[in-house]
């Protein structure tokens, strides 16, 4: 829906009249501030904005968005974010969230090229890659996209895990717990993908039993031979 600039302005003035209105010193208490709880990596599609999807006020929630909610460990935007979010808020909460009819999951799905993005996209399409026999067992290209968009999350999430930043936070015996979830733009609503972990001990039974949910959702049967998580090491292991 097209507005003119000046009108995004001024929705903008009623917005924070409407926040004051009903929270007399918000703005002003959350200079002094920012205690997010929760940091979520999700897609940059204008339909998945967290904030509002979660009923979430300024100062809730802090956020990374990028093509496909992708987390490469060569990403020092992502890294950084992560790390800010860990070290210096000491945010409880991690979420990786993707959606439903994703375009850049469609576009790695089929091989299709958007452009410079191709490159980025290139990560999901190690996704797809890892999962390719599962994914040609299904019955449609609905089915697939369905099931790599929920693949994506997953070894996205096990990423998250990956980095130094949440190893380390482990390591110290600080609270930090990864999600993994999936919205449905038809309908509003988050799906908890069940690939919740607290600690590296969690993280290999949590992505098996994640994958297998996914699995069993799309009509199959639950693998056999899981395709492995890379082993974390734990600290002072060599
Ligand atoms: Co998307």
């Amino acid at each position: 829906m097209p507005y003119r600039l000046r009108d995004l302005l001024e929705q903008n003035r009623r917005w924070a009249e409407g926040v004051e209105a009903s929270r007399p010193g918000f703005f002003t208490n959350l200079l002094q501030q920012q205690e997010p709880q929760y940091l979520w990596i999700g897609c940059a599609d204008s339909r998945v904005p967290a904030n509002e999807i979660l009923g979430l006020l300024p100062g809730d929630v802090f956020v990374h968005r990028n093509v496909a909610n992708v987390l490469v460990h060569s990403d020092l935007n992502a890294l950084s974010v992560m790390q800010y979010a860990i070290d210096q808020l000491h945010v409880r909460h991690i979420m990786v969230v993707g959606h439903y009819g994703c375009g850049g999951v469609t576009a790695a799905l089929h091989n299709r090229r958007v452009g410079l993005a191709d490159n980025w996209l290139r990560h999901v399409q190690d996704v797809r890659n890892k999962h390719r026999g599962f994914l040609d067992s299904l019955p449609d290209d609905d089915a697939r996209l369905r099931a790599l968009c929920e693949l994506n999350v997953l070894e996205q999430s096990l990423n998250v895990c990956e980095t130094t930043v949440v190893q380390d936070a482990w390591a110290r015996g600080q609270s930090v717990v990864t999600h993994g979830w999936v919205y449905g733009l038809h309908n509003g609503l988050l799906q908890d993908l069940e690939m919740t972990i607290r600690n590296a001990d969690e993280v290999q039974p949590a992505y098996a039993r994640a994958l297998a949910a996914v699995h069993l959702r799309r009509g199959g049967s639950a693998p056999s031979a899981l395709p492995s998580a890379t082993r974390l090491a734990n600290p002072g292991e060599t």
